[in-house]
């Protein structure tokens, strides 16, 4: 039986084959049921005891050889010719995966937040379906306010009253019921008017709200977190400049401007030659907001401000229409692959 062993050995160390079938021929002569290596381990069972330890090993030593040379030829074949073989190529250029890109709006609200991040805001966010105390009444807008007509607001009903939210301060009015001060927050998100749809309005665009509430917040500090997130967003050399205005969720209010990104503030058909752009609106919290929800206006101030992400978007990279943002159009969505 030593001699089979020896003999089989050395004819596996020798055998050859030239293509994946002939190997699978080899494979059945020699492993499978009835094969030559197979059939010793059937003469196995009449092997004298004394000698079935060295036996046992030899045998099994040329089983293992047995696969590892059919294993060997098969590999060694494979990337070959043999049409009944499904081969990889890898020296095959890759398909290109077409990447998609992100949104202009999800950029540059991203971008903001980071702005913002960075003097210490968290971001919270509120839900898009709203009631009139949220949007409307805890902010102070008087009972005859325009915004209340659904001229200007979306409702879903009336009585009880639900609206789609007009401006992301609804988000002010959830964080400041559930959360005494410091508050230092953004709210990013999606609001609604009843607006005719047109280059330059829709009936949804997108808004960045913040708020900072703390004792003794002062305008000074609102003007200098301003000036930060304009010279981040538009570079350095930017100026911004506040005139006063009216909100009634804020007391006193302001429209901030900044310099024509575009001409440098010489003025240009961009900034209508007056060389400014207005970007936002801000104030100091009013005493009334804080008080309706629950914030002693006694001992904490605050200021807030609002903007649309959608005009940010056009500053930086001067989108011409509105309804652009919303279109999906593939061919404007791909502009943006460098900016991700
Ligand atoms: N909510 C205002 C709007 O939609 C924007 C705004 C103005 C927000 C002044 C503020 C603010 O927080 O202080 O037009």
């Amino acid at each position: 039986m030593i001699e089979k062993i020896e003999n089989l050995k050395s004819e596996l160390q020798s055998l050859t084959a030239s293509n994946t079938g002939e190997v699978e021929q080899l494979r059945i002569k020699y492993l499978s049921k009835k094969g030559l290596v197979t059939s010793l381990f059937s003469e196995f069972r009449n092997v004298p005891a004394e000698q079935k330890k060295e036996l046992g090993q030899r045998l099994n030593e040329l089983k293992t050889l047995a696969a590892d040379r059919i294993n060997e030829l098969r590999e060694s074949l494979s990337g070959g010719t043999d049409d009944d073989q499904c081969d990889i190529d890898l020296t095959r250029t890759a398909t290109p995966l077409p990447l998609g890109t992100r949104h202009p709006l999800s950029l540059v609200r991203n971008e903001m937040i980071d702005i913002f991040a960075r003097m210490g805001f968290t971001v919270a966010e509120g839900p898009e379906i709203e009631d009139d105390w949220h949007v409307f009444s805890a902010l102070n807008f008087a009972a005859d306010h325009p915004a209340r007509d659904m001229q200007d607001t979306f409702f879903i009903m009336r009585e009880p009253d639900v609206l789609l939210r007009t401006h992301t301060s609804s988000v002010q009015t959830r964080v400041m019921e559930k959360n005494q001060p410091p508050i230092r927050i953004v709210c990013p998100g999606r609001v609604y008017r009843n607006e005719a749809i047109s280059a330059r309005a829709h009936c949804f665009f997108h808004q960045i709200e913040g708020l900072y509430i703390d004792r003794d917040v002062s305008f000074a500090d609102l003007k200098q977190a301003l000036l930060y997130f304009a010279q981040q967003m538009f570079g350095a050399e930017t100026k911004v400049r506040l005139r006063p205005s009216y909100f009634p969720f804020t007391e006193p209010s302001a429209e901030m401007d900044i310099s024509c990104n575009l001409c440098g503030g010489k003025g240009c058909g961009f900034c209508k030659h007056t060389g400014w752009v207005e970007i936002l609106g801000c104030g100091m919290v009013d005493p009334n907001v804080l008080e309706a929800c629950g914030i002693d206006s006694k001992v904490y101030t605050g200021y807030a401000f609002g903007m649309g992400i959608e005009r940010i978007t056009n500053l930086k990279y001067r989108v011409k229409d509105l309804r652009m943002f919303s279109e999906n159009d593939v061919r404007f969505l791909d502009e943006f692959i460098a900016a991700r």
